[in-house]
């Protein structure tokens, strides 16, 4: 079903105690909320930050990533099911800094998508161009090609367990956002694009969230448009005060 969801995407910041007080002091902040509220923390603080909001039903957690292997001699890594046991409801995948920097491939994170599904983890799937990319007008085109190439062979009941948060590369941790505009615009396209697959319904339940720069500054502004349901939040989450502003900016 469409929800509002704001997502506070961690990344490689906070050690143990900056990050348990910083899900405390949300919390505290939150009162009757009808916006769903996700913390996507480090691995290793993932099973504690998830117990800490088990009794808030609008409260829930993310893995930031998670192995293409299923389990076995994969030193270092972390699967589908480890997370799924840790009682975790999402999973970011293809971040552009995975695909940057870790060299993800749209054939990669299809795989990770039948993981998480097939371990009952909901998929939070990012999407997003280059400046080079938008300047030379294959925006449209490229971002249709990720989402097609990792989620369309989803069934109709299985995707309606994905979200997608479109992010520009190019408003990742610059401070540049795209304007409520041009979200939009690329909003509307990928919920047309999902149309043509999966038909009106499916695609008018997707709920479809913006990340790139969202501060409490413009979150009501990007909020407030038709299509956008909501935020995939970097450096804005790691500050009780602003993430709450932000999640505030729906009501
Ligand atoms: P940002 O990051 O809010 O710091 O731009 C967003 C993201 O990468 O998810």
């Amino acid at each position: 079903m469409r929800k509002n969801i704001v997502v506070g995407n961690w990344k490689m910041n906070l050690k143990r105690k900056e990050s348990l007080e910083l899900v405390e002091e949300v919390i505290s902040m939150l009162k009757n909320n009808n916006v769903e509220v996700v913390f996507a923390p480090s691995y290793t603080y993932l099973y504690k930050v998830n117990k800490m909001c088990t009794d808030l039903s609008y409260v829930h957690t993310a893995s930031q990533n998670i192995s293409k292997n299923k389990n076995g001699a994969f030193t270092g890594e972390v699967s589908a099911e480890m997370i799924h046991s840790l009682g975790v409801k999402y999973i970011i995948l293809g971040h552009s800094e995975r695909r940057e920097y870790f060299n993800e491939t749209n054939t990669d994170l299809r795989t990770k998508v039948d993981l998480s599904l097939s371990n009952n983890l909901d998929v939070i799937f990012c999407c997003g161009e280059s400046l080079k990319q938008r300047e030379s007008g294959v925006h449209f085109d490229w971002i249709k090609s990720q989402i097609v190439e990792s989620l369309f062979h989803l069934t109709e009941e299985e995707f309606s367990k994905i979200v997608i948060a479109y992010e520009p590369i190019w408003a990742i941790g610059t401070g540049v956002t795209a304007s409520s505009s041009q979200a939009e615009e690329i909003h509307a396209y990928i919920r047309s694009v999902i149309s043509d697959k999966y038909g009106e319904n499916v695609s008018a339940n997707c709920s479809i969230l913006y990340g790139g720069s969202c501060k409490p500054n413009n979150a009501r502004e990007l909020f407030s448009k038709e299509n956008i349901d909501g935020g995939l939040i970097g450096g804005a989450s790691l500050d009780a005060n602003s993430f709450v502003e932000i999640i505030k900016s729906f009501q």
